[in-house]
């Protein structure tokens, strides 16, 4: 049988995450979520006390990466995310984490990643591509609950603030923008649960393997 990949982008906090991970789950693919590749970078250069913008360091930061070893618990922190589009515009940094992440999806029987250039860049041969959106106001409530539930505090005020800066960054760099590919599905998940938002995809994909 043929390997079947799978490619999700969208912004920050869209619910892609999720969504990558019941897809990878119900059609028995590893999952790969890129955005951790560029929290690694970020926060080793965090944790080495060494300037975001520090690019050589950042290489070797990148060549490091063990997609095997991405501690998915310490690179979770709404920061290292924030760091980790500062790392994501250097076009050498992308190079070294998209050549792994392309082995990745090139191994049997295929993968979900998911990230902001998957359809774009990273995989655009990919079987089903999809666009994930909700309003920025919807991702600053779901990150604000996120926060909440783990028992942390934080304002929907500057979350909000967070994501448009982020959104701004991520779709206006030189190198591999955010956006949709041209063949991508677009599902905007503002008003859909994640049940709905699932198998909404999941008709998708069905209809095009
Ligand atoms: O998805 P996540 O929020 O973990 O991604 C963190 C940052 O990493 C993004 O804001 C983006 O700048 C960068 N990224 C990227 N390309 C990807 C995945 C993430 O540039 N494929």
């Amino acid at each position: 049988t043929r390997s079947i990949l799978i490619a999700i982008d969208g912004p920050a906090a869209s619910g892609k995450g999720t969504l990558a991970r019941r897809l990878a789950d119900y059609f028995h693919l590893p999952h790969l979520d890129t955005g951790l590749t560029y929290r690694a970078v970020a926060h080793a250069l965090i944790s080495h006390g060494l300037p975001l913008d520090n690019v050589s360091a950042a290489e070797t930061a990148a060549r490091q990466v063990d997609l095997s070893r991405l501690d998915k618990h310490a690179l979770s922190a709404h920061a290292v995310g924030d760091a980790a589009s500062r790392v994501a515009v250097f076009p050498s940094v992308r190079k070294i984490l998209v050549d792994k992440q392309r082995a990745f999806a090139a191994t049997p029987p295929g993968a979900v990643l998911d990230g902001r250039d998957i359809g774009t860049v990273v995989c655009p041969d990919a079987d089903v591509k999809l666009y994930v959106t909700a309003s920025a106001a919807v991702r600053a409530g779901r990150r604000l609950r996120d926060i909440e539930s783990r028992g942390g505090t934080a304002d929907f005020g500057e979350i909000l603030a967070d994501i448009e800066r982020r959104d701004a960054r991520d779709t206006g760099r030189a190198d591999s923008p955010l956006r949709p590919a041209a063949d991508a599905h677009l599902l905007d998940t503002s008003e859909m649960s994640i049940e709905t938002a699932f198998l909404a995809a999941k008709a998708l994909i069905d209809e095009a393997l």
